[in-house]
This record gives C-alpha cells, sequence and structure tokens, in this order.
C-alpha cells in the first residue's frame, strides 16, 4: 500500500503526507507525540474519514481485508463469545469450535467465552477487542495504542502471538503508539509522525539511534526520562 500526497485539514490540525509505503506482510509502527496524526492517518486508510487531497494507492487490498482496534474498544452488550464471532457473522461465514478455542487460549482467556464482554477488565477488553479483529484473518491490522493499557506480561503475549502469526501467515500490521518500547521490538518499519508529517521512515535502529532530526532527538530523551529507566 502506498500513500501519495494525502492531505486532510480538521480544524487546524492538517495532515500532509507526501510518500509513504506500506509493504505487505511487515509489521509497521507509526510513532510519535499525541496529536500527531496517527490515528487521523489511520482513519484515512480504513476511509472512515476522506482525505482532500491525495490518494491512498491499495495495491489489491480491499477495504474488508483491513480492520482496526482503538484505544477504547466498543465491545458489544452480550458474551465475549458472542464479540469475538461478531465479525464472521457479519460476513455470513461460521466460527468453529477449535478456531475460537484456539484464539481465547492466545491470551489465555479460554475460559471466559460466556462471560459478560463489558465486564472484562479493561486489559482483557483490549485483548478481547485485538481477537476479534484477527478471527476473519484480515490483511492489514491497525493496532491503535492498544497495546499502552497492557501489563508488561500482556504485551510480551502479544508480542509473542505476533510473531507467531508472522510465521505461520505473514500479514501486514500498523501499530500505533506514542510509546517507543512498545514497538522497538516488534516493528521492520518505524514511521516517525510529527505535526501531521512523517519526518522519517526506517527500521526501529535508524529511527530510534541513527536519525538526527531534533525532534526524533527530543522526543526520545523525553521517553527516557519520563520512564526513569532504558528499557529500550
Ligand atoms: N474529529 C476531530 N475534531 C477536531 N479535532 C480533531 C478531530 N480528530 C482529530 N483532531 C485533531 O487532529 C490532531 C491529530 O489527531 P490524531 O490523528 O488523533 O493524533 P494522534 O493519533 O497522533 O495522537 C489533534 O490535534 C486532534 O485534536
Ligand atoms: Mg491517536
Amino acid at each position: 500500500m502506498r500513500i501519495r500526497n494525502l492531505e486532510k485539514r480538521i480544524g487546524d490540525f492538517q495532515l500532509k503526507i507526501e510518500d509513504l509505503t506500506i509493504e505487505e506482510g511487515k509489521i509497521h509502527g507509526f510513532v510519535g507525540g499525541n496529536g500527531s496524526g496517527k490515528t487521523t492517518t489511520a482513519k484515512l486508510i480504513m476511509d472512515i474519514i476522506q482525505p482532500d487531497a491525495g490518494r491512498i494507492e491499495y495495491g489489491g487490498l480491499k477495504l474488508t481485508d483491513i480492520t482496526m482496534t482503538s484505544q477504547r474498544p466498543y465491545l458489544l452488550h452480550d458474551t465475549v463469545y458472542a464479540n469475538l464471532v461478531y465479525p464472521l457473522k457479519i460476513r455470513g461465514r461460521k466460527p468453529s469450535k477449535e478456531q475460537i478455542q484456539e484464539l481465547l487460549a492466545l491470551f489465555g482467556m479460554q475460559d471466559k467465552a460466556k462471560q459478560y464482554a463489558r465486564s472484562l477488565s479493561s486489559g482483557e477488553q483490549q485483548k478481547l477487542s485485538m481477537l476479534r479483529a484477527m478471527i476473519f484473518e484480515p490483511k492489514l491490522l491497525i493496532i491503535d495504542e492498544t497495546l499502552s493499557n497492557l501489563d508488561p506480561e500482556s504485551v510480551e503475549q502479544f508480542e509473542r502471538m505476533i510473531l507467531e502469526i508472522q510465521k505461520k501467515r505473514p500479514v501486514t500490521w500498523i501499530m500505533i503508539s506514542h510509546r517507543l518500547s512498545h514497538l522497538y521490538r516488534l516493528c521492520d518499519r518505524m514511521h516517525f509522525f510529527s505535526c501531521g508529517r512523517v519526518i522519517a521512515s526506517g527500521t526501529a535502529e535508524e529511527i530510534l539511534f541513527a536519525n538526527e532530526e531534533p525532534e526524533i532527538r527530543r522526543f526520545m530523551a523525553k521517553e527516557l526520562v519520563q520512564r526513569g529507566e532504558y528499557d529500550l
């Protein structure tokens, strides 16, 4: 997928992405401060909002092959199971018992199928929203800040799960985070957003350690100071 000269104005905010390539089967990270345009770009890719100018070349990817999880997942007033199979239901597909159990087991939630989804803890709700996104085997998954609220153990579970999926049947991921530590280990490519622009794209190493852009250096320094540790 390739984004060319994409422009979108929302109030005072102006998004302007000249050229951004999202290679298939790779894990991409969108990183950058709050309000830098990461979610807006994801919504444009999802066709939830339309650009003022420019275009997205999907390269054969259909909108029904793309899904996005949000930081505040919207769960149906129903059981975990009902939420999980919803994407299959709307596509007229039948869930298999094995597939459901396998998915829930990825996050150790195999005993929770009958539980009322909204009674799950917030971390579990986020896990459910990720499993729900994966169930219909999309080709592009956009994970918007979903990892930010998970505990370290769950983040590790999630990372293992993604790497497992990538080994078996590579899909394209866009992981959005304002935290570098979540993306560093996972991403093949990182795209750094600042004030509505992508100011650098490259491997995590290139962006974090070899890029002289003052904005990126400032971002790195702040993250390290805030965490009070160096856990990259
Ligand atoms: N629906 C909206 N109405 C007004 N402002 C918006 C709307 N959506 C996004 N914005 C503004 O656009 C900017 C970029 O937002 P966003 O893409 O969500 O940033 P990020 O995801 O990088 O934190 C922010 O300043 C945000 O307040
Ligand atoms: Mg956002």
